[in-house]
């Protein structure tokens, strides 16, 4: 049976515009999705946008605007981010759906009947920036939430969830399943903040209008992290239990989300999860922020970079390139153009373009514009360059599942610069008239790297991707992971269209 695979990314806020913090999360949440399509997985791919609570609904009053024609509005630029970025998500949830309603109903009923909801009052500090409440000790002392969001005084009647008769057990099972997130620092930091002690979650507010109502209850609005993270239960048909989706999707749950959102993801998720009887999430995968001067990018400090501009200037693929390539997961990364464009030229243009660039060349002009004859099924014997194209997969592959996508890209990077070596080594031009036989197995070794390091990237640069295995005549259905071995060589004697250059060089500051 296929196995099914299940990925999510935070559902963004509506009071923002997109920028390169959401793509990064929608780009590297992309890059898993595709990898575990062509590993040959049933692939779920879900995102959307979180369009309840006082900060959208702030944002809309300022706006002047009601709020459902707002958020109608801006979560249309989140779908449109999605197609510029050729994100290939399966679904595109918003809280205000109809079937997201009812799933957050449905939740809201079963922690009550499982006798997990209370009524009280709630008094502590609230940011509406976070929309999140702190405990006394995490105010700063110009009153401020630990992330520098203004907070504010609340006292009201409020529903309240047990959160803290879960302790035992979420540390229970972070200790039974250490590799439920990643990286392990961000673990470490989640259950120290268990640890220090976790007080009842408040879960309705009455001074709220503009979300979800609590069942049979007038006065209270349904606290805008419980609604949203129902999202990812709400796509797969939750509360039927019986359906497909959910019983082939949810036991395979991975939610990638930033470091900002990992308090929510993995102690109060997990915990309503366990309240409500559903299995937990199997990943949680946080990444780290996009930068500027030390500063996280975001709309509210006022340094956005807005990815379309980027798009516009470099090309899709170089972005997706640079964002994926130029940090370690789970670090944070500063932005800067500059090493935007040599990690562009320096890699792309020189190792990968200019390798394809060279060889197919070759091939057109002295091939007769065909895949090099005069192969024989022993090519693969005593080659070093096309063992290193074998086993350069497991490498990628641990890497991009760890995820550690810079090092898996890396490896592929390698095996171009070792091609581009090979090809110097052997100098195949000057055997044209001496040895052809020679110059066409070298040249044919060359291609069948490259057919390697056309699909490694489809996941990463897509349409790139696809254009070097056009440029090889690699069959459509024979571009999956299972295909990278002798079996599927190319096939001498296939023709090849005219070779056209794939990655430009971009000048520097
Ligand atoms: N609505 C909540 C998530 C609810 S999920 C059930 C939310 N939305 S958000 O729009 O503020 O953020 C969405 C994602 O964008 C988060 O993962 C966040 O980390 C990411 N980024 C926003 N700015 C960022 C950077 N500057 N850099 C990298 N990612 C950051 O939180």
């Amino acid at each position: 049976m296929t196995k099914s695979f299940y990925i999510t990314t935070p559902i963004y806020y509506v009071n923002d515009s997109p920028h390169i913090g959401h793509a990064y999360t929608n780009i590297v949440t992309d890059i898993l999705a595709r990898y575990h399509r062509i590993s040959g997985k049933n692939v779920k791919f879900l995102t959307g946008t979180d369009e309840h609570g006082q900060k959208v609904e702030k944002s809309a009053i300022a706006k002047n605007i009601p709020a459902q024609d707002f958020v109608d509005q801006v979560s249309q630029t989140f779908r449109t981010l999605c197609t510029d970025l050729n994100i290939s998500n399966d679904d595109f949830i918003r809280t205000t759906d109809q079937r997201h309603k009812d799933a957050v109903i449905a939740i809201w009923q079963k922690l009550q009947e499982n006798g997990h909801i209370y009524k009280d009052k709630y008094s502590g500090w609230y940011s509406v920036r976070d929309e999140a409440f702190y405990s006394e000790s995490e105010i700063t002392e110009d009153k401020k939430a630990p992330t520098g969001a203004p907070v504010e005084w609340v006292e009201e009647e409020s529903y309240f969830f047990n959160l803290s008769k879960w302790q035992d057990k979420l540390l229970q099972f972070y200790e039974e399943n250490p590799e439920v997130i990643y990286p392990k620092s961000r673990k470490n930091e989640v259950i120290s903040f268990i640890k220090s002690g976790l007080k009842d979650l408040s879960i309705s507010r009455v001074s709220l209008n503009w979300g979800i109502g609590v069942p049979n209850e007038q006065k209270h609005t349904i606290y805008v992290w419980l609604d949203a993270l129902t999202n990812y239960l709400s796509a797969i048909h939750y509360p039927d239990e019986n359906n497909d989706d959910f019983k082939n999707y949810w036991p395979e749950a991975h939610h990638i989300i930033g470091k900002d959102i990992l308090r929510f993801h993995a102690v109060y998720w997990p915990a309503f999860l366990m309240a409500a009887n559903l299995t937990l999430p199997k990943k949680i995968i946080a990444h780290g922020w996009w930068v500027r001067d030390g500063q996280k990018i975001s709309k509210s400090i006022g340094n956005i970079i807005v990815p379309a501009d980027l798009i516009n200037e470099f090309g899709l693929d170089q972005f997706r390139y640079f964002l994926s390539r130029e940090i370690t997961f789970g670090n944070d990364g500063n932005y800067s153009r500059a090493n935007l464009v040599n990690r562009v030229n320096s890699e792309l243009s020189n190792k990968i373009g200019n390798l394809l660039q060279r060889s197919l060349s070759m091939v057109y002009k002295n091939c007769a514009e065909e895949i090099p004859q005069n192969i024989t099924d022993d090519i693969y014997e005593d080659n070093k360059l096309l063992a290193d194209a074998l086993s350069c997969f497991e490498k990628y592959s641990k890497a991009i599942e760890t995820p550690e996508f810079s090092s898996a890209i890396g490896y592929v990077i390698e095996l171009a610069e070792q091609a581009n070596i090979y090809i110097d080594e052997n100098a195949p031009w000057a055997l044209k008239n001496t040895n052809p036989e020679k110059m066409q197995q070298i040249l044919y070794v060359i291609l069948e790297t490259c057919r390697y390091i056309g699909i490694l990237l489809q996941p990463i640069i897509p349409e790139s991707a696809t254009k070097i295995l056009h440029a090889l005549s690699v069959p459509q259905d024979q571009r999956l992971f299972m295909h990278l071995n002798a079996k599927f060589r190319l096939k001498s004697g296939t023709k090849i269209p005219l070779p056209q250059a794939i990655f430009p060089r971009f000048e520097g500051e």
